[in-house]
């Protein structure tokens, strides 16, 4: 019949045949601020991967630069492109997690969207992935053959080897370059790890291979990572921070979560400004002991307030009103924290030698009350 002639000739160009077979391969592109990068991205990609059933998945965070709008634009006009844009959330690894249950291919590759991965290694890693030989194959600045490359400066390739390191000894990780951002795994392995990843940071290899004890067959390749084209580095103090924080919690068994444990360490500073502040209103503002300790009560709750917004709850960070509103929740929560401190440390106050025992006991009931309503009240879901 007529319709059934046309929709044969739709199936017939080979776009729709493309899509209609389903990728075997999605790339997860994760980008902010890539505006320049993406196109370039996405051409070399239709190059190396000739033959191959693929399509490419960025995921943007509503960038700035309108890279969801440039990817769009080619999406219009390339089946093999897709966009998915987050508004209100930030982070490089939520972002990778979002873009591979997104995808109902067989396997995925998260790599940079800036260039500095070497797109041509995808047909081997590929064929890795299809032997059924490896789940997940790593592409390794670390390994014989792989090198930094001019991809990082002195510095940061310093500290590259540090934090591999740390992540080899405390989270007996074998991999030779767990800090890597360029790996293929099968999607199914991942849809099982996902409910115990955290979606925060910038390191989801590291997340992944950790939360996987040793259960994914792994395979190495040598790359040689590149020099960024265009556009620059995201990778800050903010997140070298957060990694330490997921160390911690994985080197815990994720009995304490990264976010519980910034709270913490946001905590702690809390402390050291408040004594700074203390001393400030007693000497110079000369006042009453319990005025300048009330008074730097507040001044530690509002700078643990904003760095707990920078740090702990930058996937949720209050912006404009909203922020004025959490101080003030935040204030209250912290209040009744103080009561829940001094409450339990006078219960278990017994004996004078003891009393570290019950000033620890506190603070530790203060600070998981001061987590979990502050989660619930001032950065609420
Ligand atoms: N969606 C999203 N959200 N993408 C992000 C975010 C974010 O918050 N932050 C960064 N990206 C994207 C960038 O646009 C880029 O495509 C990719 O993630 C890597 O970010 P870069 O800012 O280029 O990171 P880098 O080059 O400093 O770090 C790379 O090398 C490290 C090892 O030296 C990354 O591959 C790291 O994962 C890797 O550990
Ligand atoms: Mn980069």
């Amino acid at each position: 019949s007529e319709t059934l002639q046309s929709a044969d000739d739709v199936n017939a160009t080979p776009a729709r045949a493309a899509v209609k077979s389903g990728a075997e391969l999605s790339i997860v592109l994760p980008t902010f601020n890539e505006v320049q990068n993406v196109p370039i991205m996405v051409d070399l990609l239709h190059k190396t991967l000739e033959g191959v059933d693929w399509e490419v998945i960025v995921v943007d965070d509503n960038s700035p630069d309108g890279t969801s709008e440039a990817g769009r634009r080619i999406a219009r006009l390339d089946p093999r492109v897709r966009v998915i844009r987050r508004i209100g959330r930030r982070g490089l690894s939520g972002a990778c997690v979002e873009g591979i249950l997104a995808s109902s291919a067989s396997y995925v590759a998260v790599m940079d969207a800036d260039l500095q991965h070497d797109e041509s290694l995808l047909p081997e890693m590929l064929n890795e992935l299809r032997s059924g030989e490896a789940d997940l194959v790593v592409a390794s600045r670390k390994v014989e053959g792989g090198t930094i490359g001019e991809g990082l400066s002195k510095v940061r390739a310093w500290g590259s080897n540090l934090a591999n390191s740390m992540a080899q000894k405390l989270l007996n990780v074998t991999l030779s370059d767990p800090m890597s951002g360029f790996f293929m795994i099968r999607r199914d392995k991942v849809e099982e790890l996902t409910p115990q990843l955290s979606a925060q940071g910038f390191k989801i290899l590291l997340d992944i291979v950790s939360t996987a004890k040793g259960a994914l067959r792994i395979k190495e390749l040598p790359f040689t990572f590149r020099q960024r084209q265009h556009g620059e580095s995201k990778l800050d103090t903010l997140v070298t921070l957060d990694y330490f924080g997921l160390l911690l919690a994985k080197y815990f068994g994720d009995m304490i979560s990264v976010r519980f444990l910034m709270f913490g360490l946001v905590g702690a500073s809390g402390l050291v400004v408040h004594l700074i502040a203390l001393r400030i209103f007693l000497v110079a503002g000369a006042m009453e002991f319990n005025w300048a300790q009330t008074a730097a009560s507040f001044v530690a709750m509002t700078s643990n307030f904003f760095l707990n917004n920078q740090l702990t709850y930058r996937d949720r960070r209050l912006t404009g009103i909203k922020t004025v509103i959490g101080l003030f929740t935040f204030y209250a929560v912290c209040s009744v924290g103080v009561l829940a401190n001094v409450g339990v440390a006078d219960l278990v106050y017994a004996k004078p030698e003891y009393w570290w025992l019950a000033g620890t006991a506190g603070a530790i009931m203060g600070a998981v009350w001061n987590y979990a309503a502050s989660s619930a009240l001032t950065w609420k879901k």
